[in-house]
């Protein structure tokens, strides 16, 4: 059996227009992290909301931020998105042309590191800076909007990843994002996810709580 994996549903798939009392809902279900999908625009074709939404959330979320940036010149943002409540701060690969800076940065501010790859980008181009990662987001769908088909080839990056750091003894955790729910989550969690990102499976649920258990693969305890 595939081990239990952790979730971080996506506020994207949430209803903005009682966005609190959503993610008041979710969190009192038993959830790992809360996915605060932030786009601009301009790295993907779709505007999402910035940090004055996220911060919004800070009386609302028993869950910390795991914060996935889907915008081009990232460091002009980060600090931005650091509060108590932020645990990770994902950049994309595609978006940094000095990653190793950005990845500095990031930790300057006191906050986890993690880099995302997009679909079409070979797992591999993150070797050399996997000592400095503590979360590697694998895309399972082209980035820009949620309810999109999972990518079955993602399934190898996964694996990638998480044989490397058992090989190697890396820390970073391993995460999955898009087209996930109950009905395809054991495949991900057999090729050794850590955490799964769900946005629509989770909030359009008619039943969230099953939902929840049925993806992480087990209740919390
Ligand atoms: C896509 C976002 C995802 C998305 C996932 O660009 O990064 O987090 O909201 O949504 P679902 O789970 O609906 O595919
Ligand atoms: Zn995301």
């Amino acid at each position: 059996m595939a081990k239990v994996a952790m979730i971080s549903p996506s506020i994207l798939a949430a209803d903005f227009a009682r966005l609190g009392e959503d993610v008041k809902d979710v969190c009192a279900r038993g959830i790992d992290y809360l996915h605060i999908d932030v786009m601009d625009g301009a790295f993907v074709p779709n505007i999402s909301f910035g940090p004055a939404v996220m911060k919004s959330l800070l009386g609302y979320s028993s869950a910390k931020f795991d914060v996935h940036l889907m915008i081009e010149g990232p460091d002009r943002y980060i600090e931005k998105f650091v509060t108590d409540n932020t645990e990770f701060i994902t950049v994309h690969y595609e978006a940094c042309p000095d990653l190793a800076s950005t990845l500095e940065h990031i930790h300057s501010l006191g906050v986890k590191a993690g880099v995302s790859i997009k679909p079409g980008t070979a797992p591999e181009v993150l070797d050399e800076f996997l000592g400095d990662i503590d979360l590697v987001l694998v895309m399972s769908v082209e980035p820009g909007f949620g309810g999109q088909k999972f990518m079955p080839d993602s399934l190898n990056k996964i694996r990638y990843y998480a044989d490397k750091k058992a090989a190697e003894g890396y820390s970073y955790i391993v995460e999955v994002d898009g087209g996930v729910s109950s009905a395809n989550a054991e495949i991900v969690r057999e090729a050794g996810i850590d955490l799964i990102v769900a946005g629509s499976a989770v909030f359009k649920a008619p039943d969230r709580t099953a939902e929840i258990i049925a993806i992480r693969g087990e209740a919390m305890k």
